[in-house]
């Protein structure tokens, strides 16, 4: 096993914080990776697998994240090891609160992640008796709800729009394919439709749906805020595909919004969109991504294009000691100016340097982080 301490590097993580508590069996860990451009920030997650390592990598994720989109917070993360669907799940959270009463809200600002619900934030802030503990909380406590109002799908429709407008391709028809219809990919799939683009296929973890005349979305969003998951179940026959082969089917743009390490070297060889838009957090390898480029495959970054969530979660962290609700039309206009702002930039940089899109926005995250921390001395002592 790798110590963690072998794997920082000249970014962070500044602070790694373990806890446990024998009465509950909580387990749980926070990291501060890097604060040169503002507190840190990142969601909580819980589940059975969570490592020490897997969040030191998601806290690095949020640093980049933060500092493409240009807004003041650092990158965090904390992660809890236990079943989200524990009878104890409660008496989880609240010993986590407690254990992390030194650094929570001084620090870090719980949030949602996976296996975290709006109610587990609530019970945070219960907890510490601080409204500032943790954001992501219902929207009858004052919470930003992200999901509800679909901020990153949108996002993500808005990165594929400015992308579309950018190749000179028409968004009116334009054939998209997407993977996932949870909260990503049902925003995204509601925010395309409205702009007139046509959706030929998406699918769920209980199967895929393909018409290359195009699928009715109302009918579908319906039929999801009905049957969930399994409403590519009701599909007709005609219209049932293999698993998997949505990522493949003939379209414009391809938006995987479920998984991560969905698109590797070989399925890449089988896409046949020409942009290809990542809704998930790392659906696609580093192998399929040189091997779409070679095919002439645009593809947005997951950082540039998903960061709607990020962008809310600096209006939810401003709103925390607030009387006033932030106002969600106001969150939605910020995420589609920030989201189409990045994309160009990135695709054009990327296209200018002939770089990946990925490089290009690796490079300026890190630029902009690095030049935080010369700004504020926090570089090596010369020798
Ligand atoms: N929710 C956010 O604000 C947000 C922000 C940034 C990134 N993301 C990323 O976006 C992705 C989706 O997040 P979400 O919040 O929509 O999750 P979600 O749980 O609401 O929905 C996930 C969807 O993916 C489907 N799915 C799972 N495995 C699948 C498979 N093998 N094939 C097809 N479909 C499959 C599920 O059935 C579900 O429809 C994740 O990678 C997440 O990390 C989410």
């Amino acid at each position: 096993m790798v110590d963690l301490l072998q794997e920082f590097d000249e970014w962070g993580p500044e602070k790694v914080v373990c806890v446990s508590d024998a009465r509950t069996g909580m387990r749980g860990v926070l990291v501060i990776d890097n604060t040169a451009r503002g507190s840190g920030k990142g969601g909580t997650r819980m589940a059975p697998t969570v490592t020490v390592g897997e969040i030191a990598r998601l806290a690095r994720v949020m640093t980049w994240k933060w500092a493409a989109v240009d807004l003041f917070h650092g990158g965090a993360k904390a992660g809890i090891v236990a079943d989200p669907d524990a009878p104890d799940k409660e008496a989880v959270v609240r010993s986590f609160a407690r254990r992390l009463a030194d650094q929570i809200p001084a620090s870090y600002v719980a949030g949602l992640d996976m296996g975290m619900t709006e109610h587990d934030a609530a019970i945070i802030q219960d907890e510490l008796a601080d409204r500032g503990a943790a954001v992501g909380v219902p929207e009858a406590l004052g919470g930003v709800p992200y999901d509800q109002l679909g901020v990153t799908g949108h996002g993500v429709a808005e990165a594929a729009l400015a992308a579309l407008e950018r190749a000179g391709k028409p968004v009116a028809g334009a054939r998209v394919a997407v993977q996932g219809f949870g909260a990503v990919g049902a925003a995204t799939i509601a925010r395309l439709h409205a702009a007139g683009a046509q959706l030929v296929a998406l699918s769920t973890v209980d199967g895929a749906v393909h018409d290359p005349t195009g699928l009715d979305v109302p009918a579908w969003l319906a039929a999801r805020a009905e049957f969930g998951d399994a409403c590519v179940a009701k599909a007709a026959p005609a219209q049932r595909i293999a698993p998997g082969e949505e990522l493949c089917v003939d379209c414009d743009v391809l938006i995987p919004a479920a998984r991560q390490d969905v698109i590797g070297e070989q399925v890449a060889a089988q896409v046949r969109a020409s942009l290809l838009v990542e809704g998930a957090n790392l659906p696609t390898t580093p192998g399929a991504r040189a091997a779409l480029s070679a095919r002439g495959v645009e593809v947005v970054p997951d950082f540039i294009a998903n960061a709607g969530g990020a962008i809310a979660a600096g209006f939810a962290m401003d709103a925390r000691y607030s009387a006033f609700r932030p106002e969600p039309g106001r969150i939605l206009d910020e995420v589609a100016a920030r989201t189409r702002r990045n994309t160009l930039l990135v695709l054009e940089t990327a296209a200018r340097s002939g770089v990946l899109p990925h490089a290009a926005a690796s490079e300026m995250a890190e630029q902009r982080v690095r030049e935080a921390m010369r700004l504020r001395g926090r570089v090596p002592v010369p020798a």
